[in-house]
This record gives structure tokens, C-alpha cells and sequence, in this order.
């Protein structure tokens, strides 16, 4: 286990062969605590509406050069009944914060989701505790919600109306209701420092959390960060890699925001220290239209295509696909 001085360390070091060093290692506690299973999660984009105004997302609500949609409750069963003809054995539900999805509506696909024998992961971003509990007690598994900074001025800066203590609420709460947790950070925010990158790997170790997603910053033409530089490929990895070193047996997604900076970026990840991907399962014609940050990969391709394509890669580094739900298995 490292220390945040030692952290810093690492992460401020440019010399390749000491960070080759560093996604080594990453890769050896990955295959020693949780295997060579790579597990597959299918990924449904269901709305693009959201509140907030997050400066550096495509989808924030001032952006109104984007196309809105929302899928309703038969067109999402469709899509996961699809999911789990192609093998998935865990469906993630993503939006952004649309406030029609009420814990009503949600409990309804909730439950018809849950008839189909998989895991299912929400990731709908900062709700109240009564409404955690209702998608709990619905049949909800997991929760996603990255804190995306834990430097609290720069949270300020990057989340207009919004409060870096209600976001470690949700997080508390969602820990509570028993749901697995999973949060992460985004890298390479402007005005972001190595210490903050650093307290947030000491954040995560703190929260215990079940799962962990890290992505580089990519900037989109339409917000306020437009012209700001991409976070660095390989910051955002060793980011990753000391997560995976840190939290030993969780679960880490080799994130489409790596493979949108870097053509091998997902294949990279697995092989330091990641052990999931989340393959778009959302039919086409929405996917240009949940532009979170631009020429996010796969945006022509169906969900089919996706699967094949990701199988594909997994297998040809020697590893295998996840025959299970794949939970977070505690050493
Ligand atoms: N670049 C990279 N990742 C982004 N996210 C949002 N906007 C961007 C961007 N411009 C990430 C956030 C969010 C997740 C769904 O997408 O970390 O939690
Ligand atoms: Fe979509 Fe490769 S994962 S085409």
C-alpha cells in the first residue's frame, strides 16, 4: 500500500520504464485477486436529458446543440432482453439526471429487468435516500456514481449548483442500502494537481469501494472547456494501475473514454490492472446523440457488432470472458 507522498511520487514520474513498471505490477494483483475472467457488462444509454450543467459534459442541459431522447420503459426491456440473448450477465442502466424517471417509473423496469436473471447497475447520478432505497428494494444491485474530483475547489469549479458534500451523500447512502458501490475520477481536468489524483486513490480506498471507473478528461466543443487539453493516455492509466494496487480485488473497467484517446486504450487498461469492459448495448440511432465527450467509439455500431468486436480483443490477449455475474468477490 502506498502512501499519498509516495502516490504523488509515482504519479508525477515520466520515465517510461518506471511506469512500465508500475502497469506490471498493476496487471500481476490483478491476475492474482481477481483472475483472467474478463467481465462484460451491457451498457443502455436511456436518456440524454439531464439538469445539470457539469462543464465539461456534452450532455450538461445548456448544451442545446444535442439531439434529447428518452426511451421508454418496453423500448429499455427490448434492449435488455437483447443484452441477455448475446450473453450479457450484467445490463448497466445510464442516463443523464432526468428527473422524469421517477422511482415509479423506475421501479417498474427495475423489477421487469430483474425477471431476466441478470445483475443490473444504475447509474442515473445524485438521487435522495428514499429513492436509492426503492431501486434497492426493486431489485437493483450496484450503483455508479463517480465523485469525479476530491478537490473540493475544483468540484466547485467543474459542477455549477452542485455540492461536493451531497455527492459523498449519495455515495454513503448507496453504500448503506447494501448496493455494490462504484465511483471513480475523471483525469486531466484543467486545474486538476497530482495530489488531488492521489486523494482521490486514498478516496476510494477509504469508501471501500466495490468497483472503481477512471477515464481521461476529453474536451467537447460545446461547453465551457472546449478548449482545454485531452487529459494524458498515460496518467489516466497509472491512475488506474495504482487503483487496481491499492483495492487489490474490485472491480475496474477498462473505460471507453481510454479507447476514444488511444485505438488500443480498452486492451491497455485490461492488460494494467483493469479486469471489465461496458460494451454499448443502445441501438444506433441514439448513440450519436449521448455525446458526453466527442468521437466516443463505436457511435456507427450495433450492439451485436460490439460484443463480437470486444470478445474478440479479450481472446486474443489470452484472457476470458466472465461466465458469471461477476460481483465483487472480497479477499
Ligand atoms: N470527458 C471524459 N469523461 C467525461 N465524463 C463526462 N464528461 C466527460 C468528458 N468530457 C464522464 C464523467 C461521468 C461519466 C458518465 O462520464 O466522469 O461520471
Ligand atoms: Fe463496439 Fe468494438 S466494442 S465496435
Amino acid at each position: 500500500m502506498y502512501s499519498k507522498s509516495e502516490l504523488v511520487k509515482i504519479l508525477s514520474d515520466n520515465d517510461k520504464e518506471n511506469n512500465k513498471k508500475i502497469f506490471e505490477l498493476a496487471d500481476k494483483v490483478r491476475r492474482e485477486n481477481v483472475g483472467d475472467e474478463v467481465h462484460l457488462r451491457g451498457l443502455i444509454e436511456f436518456s440524454n436529458i439531464c439538469r445539470c450543467s457539469c462543464k465539461y459534459c456534452g450532455l450538461r442541459s445548456p448544451n442545446t446543440s444535442i439531439d434529447r431522447y428518452r426511451l421508454d420503459k418496453n423500448t429499455i426491456i427490448e434492449l435488455c432482453e437483447h443484452a441477455v440473448e448475446m450473453g450479457y450477465k450484467t445490463i448497466v442502466l445510464q442516463s443523464g439526471e432526468d428527473a422524469y424517471y421517477s422511482a415509479d417509473v423506475l421501479t417498474e423496469i427495475i423489477k421487469e429487468i430483474k425477471k431476466l436473471d441478470v445483475a443490473l447497475t444504475l447509474s442515473l447520478g445524485e438521487r435522495s435516500f428514499e429513492e436509492y432505497k426503492a431501486f434497492k428494494d426493486a431489485g437493483a444491485d450496484r450503483y455508479l456514481i463517480r465523485i469525479e474530483t476530491t478537490d473540493k475547489e475544483l468540484y466547485k469549479k467543474m459542477h455549477p449548483n452542485m455540492s461536493f458534500e451531497n455527492r459523498v451523500r449519495c455515495l454513503l447512502d448507496i453504500k448503506k442500502l447494501g448496493y455494490e458501490v462504484g465511483t471513480g475520477c475523471l483525469v486531466g481536468l484543467p486545474g486538476q494537481t497530482v495530489e488531488s489524483l492521489a486523494d482521490d486513490i486514498l478516496f476510494f480506498k477509504e469508501l471501500d469501494a466495490d468497483m472503481v471507473g477512471i477515464g481521461p478528461f476529453i474536451p467537447h466543443p460545446a461547453t465551457p472547456l472546449k478548449e482545454a487539453e485531452t487529459g494524458d493516455f498515460d496518467l489516466a492509466l497509472k491512475v488506474m494501475a495504482l487503483t487496481r494496487i491499492m483495492l487489490p480485488d474490485i472491480n475496474i473497467p477498462a473505460t471507453t473514454a481510454m479507447e476514444t484517446i488511444n485505438p488500443n486504450g480498452r486492451i491497455i487498461a485490461l492488460q494494467s490492472g483493469a479486469n471489465v469492459v461496458m460494451p454499448n448495448v443502445t441501438s444506433t440511432q441514439y448513440r450519436p446523440k449521448y455525446e458526453i465527450y466527442p468521437n466516443k467509439i463505436c457511435l456507427n455500431d450495433n450492439p451485436d457488432k460490439c460484443r463480437g468486436c470486444i470478445e474478440g480483443k479479450i481472446r486474443s490477449i489470452g484472457r476470458v470472458i466472465g461466465t458469471d455475474k461477476g460481483f465483487h468477490k472480497r479477499k
